[in-house]
């Protein structure tokens, strides 16, 4: 054999000396570590960690979740691995994704303790999650950390204050209406059923469009219409996260999901550079116009966004922020339909609050009955399910120690759905728990985190509630809701916590 020969074989042995390292002994290394610092677990296997048994319960789970029976109580549904693991280990303990070890946690008190050892620009967010999401997030505040999150978060947060969303009111108005006229006409040929749960998103995507950097652009309806694609793309490709090679189980739609990524960047590169060169780039008070005015202002004391990190920032808001707020207003509407009381008490709210008049933005502080509501769905049926993070340090929690490099995954249904934070009445809908209470109720205070916690809570809060009152507003003023036979009571998780076969209600107009 000649020297090239025993190069290949030298080459050849070291390339699997190295994988044998980073997919076996490290993992093995930091399973025995997290095993000694006290945390327990179910076992793992190589190459797949614990993914072959939450697929599997997640196959099962489909036909038991099959039933009209409409219940709250939905943890052992949406996470039915969680919750048997929980019955082994406890509310805290560690699972692995492939080769990566995730602790789990769904007790508050270890979260707060955890918390309180981290400011939030030293959190971190799971490394193995980046290649997927980096087509939907980039750079933007969602992905980055240290001291470029501070920075991020500097510039991004002003855009959400009250004031600056004033003036988006109005496109939610436009857009809600040509939803209520689209379903008037339907309701007008005899067809009452509309599957709300896909409208909603619909409008909610074309809100956070207009909202983001505005659609009259035909480039940015473009825009819009490839983030769906991307969205769907993506979704079908992140099942094998922590895998070894996983990433090239789907090598098509990875490849799709690039281009696609590709494309949208393109469209929103050219979308930013003329809005910065156009002569009405001050009187444009979307978000894009706001963060290019936050970004002229910090300018003098520090590092302002590129156009990149602009682009990056636009596609986060369209990704975190409209499924969300999609969600919150869908889940509230199959609420109100089943509890016709509160239905008929928020719409005399509105009667109360804005009787006769248009719809004003100062008038949305008075829906108080409203905001109890929101926050009681968003209990029961959190839009974002779970709150990930990744240790960038030892963390010390009384006499456990957190590795640095640990992925966490916060199981935010069940701290909702946990008996012993929130009482025998856990699993009932009760917005009056939230009256006099922000916590409703919850006896400790990290117990409730739809919107996730610390420094790193969500940005987009405001708009949200805005939105989510000027829909319902709407809606409730002109549509009164029942279920429809044809649903079936299936939240389940696709990135977000979403009624899997759609939510059709029968939609009767007032009079
Ligand atoms: C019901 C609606 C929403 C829910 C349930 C929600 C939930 C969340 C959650 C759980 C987090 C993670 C927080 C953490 O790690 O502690 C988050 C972060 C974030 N959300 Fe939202 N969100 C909503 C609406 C929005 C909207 C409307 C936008 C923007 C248009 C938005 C933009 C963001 C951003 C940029 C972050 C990252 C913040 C940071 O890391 O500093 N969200 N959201």
């Amino acid at each position: 054999m000649g020297f090239i020969g025993l190069c290949g074989i030298f080459i050849v042995m070291l390339c699997l000396l190295i994988l044998s390292f980073s997919w076996w002994i490290f993992p093995i290394q930091k399973h025995k570590k997290l095993k000694r610092n006290g945390f327990g677990g179910p076992t793992p296997s190589f190459p797949l960690g614990n993914i072959k048994e939450m697929g599997k319960k997640n196959i099962s789970i489909q036909s038991l979740v099959a039933s009209t029976n409409l219940t709250h109580d939905i943890h052992s549904n949406v996470f039915p691995y969680f919750s048997t693991w929980q019955k082994s280990h406890g509310k805290v303990f560690v699972y692995w994704l492939g080769t990566e070890p995730f602790l789990y946690i769904a007790e508050a008190e270890f979260l707060k303790k955890m918390s309180t050892e981290v400011m939030a620009k030293r959190w971190g967010k799971p490394s193995v999650f980046r290649n997927d999401r980096d087509p939907m997030f980039g750079s933007g505040l969602v992905m980055v950390e240290g001291n470029d999150w501070v920075r991020h978060r500097r510039i991004v947060a002003p855009a959400f204050n009250p004031l600056n969303l004033k003036v988006m009111a109005n496109m939610m108005v436009e857009s809600t209406n040509e939803m209520i006229d689209r379903w008037s006409s339907q309701i007008n040929f005899g067809n009452h059923e509309i599957d709300v749960e896909r409208e909603i998103i619909t409008i909610a995507g074309e809100i956070i469009a207009k909202t983001s950097f505005g659609v009259e652009d035909e480039n940015a309806r473009e825009v819009f219409h490839k983030l769906r694609a991307l969205q769907m793309t993506l979704f079908n490709t992140n099942r094998y996260v922590g895998v070894p090679f996983g990433k090239y189980f789907n090598v098509k739609k990875n490849l799709e999901a690039k281009k696609l990524g590709k494309e949208i960047d393109k469209l929103l590169m050219s979308i930013v550079e003329a809005r910065k060169n156009s002569p009405k780039k001050n009187s444009q008070k979307d978000l894009l116009g706001l963060l290019l005015q936050e970004n002229n202002e910090v300018g003098k004391s520090i590092k302002t966004f590129t156009t990149r990190e602009i682009v990056d920032e636009c596609k986060t808001f369209f990704f975190g922020g409209h499924e969300t707020t999609a969600l919150a207003i869908t889940w509230t509407l199959l609420l109100l339909a089943t509890h016709e009381d509160w239905q008929n008490q928020l719409r005399e709210e509105i009667k109360e609050v804005v009787g006769n008049n248009e719809l004003d933005i100062t008038m949305l502080a008075g829906l108080k009955k409203m905001k109890l509501v929101m926050n009681e769905v968003l209990r029961l049926y959190p839009p974002a399910p779970n709150v990930q993070r990744q240790a960038r340090e030892d963390i010390q929690v009384d006499n456990l120690k957190v590795p640095n490099g640990t992925n966490m995954w916060i199981d935010v249904v069940a701290m909702h759905h946990d008996p012993e934070l929130w009482g025998k009445d856990v699993n009932e809908f009760k917005p009056e728990r939230f009256i006099d209470d922000v916590n409703g109720g919850c006896n400790h205070k990290m117990g409730y985190l739809p919107f996730g916690f610390g420094g790193r809570m969500c940005v987009g809060r405001n708009l949200t509630f805005m939105e989510y009152k000027i829909v319902l507003t709407l809606l409730l003023s002109k549509f009164s809701f029942k279920v429809s036979p044809s649903y079936i009571h299936s939240p389940s998780i696709m990135l977000s916590l979403r009624p899997i076969h759609g939510l059709p209600l029968l939609v009767q107009p007032l009079n």
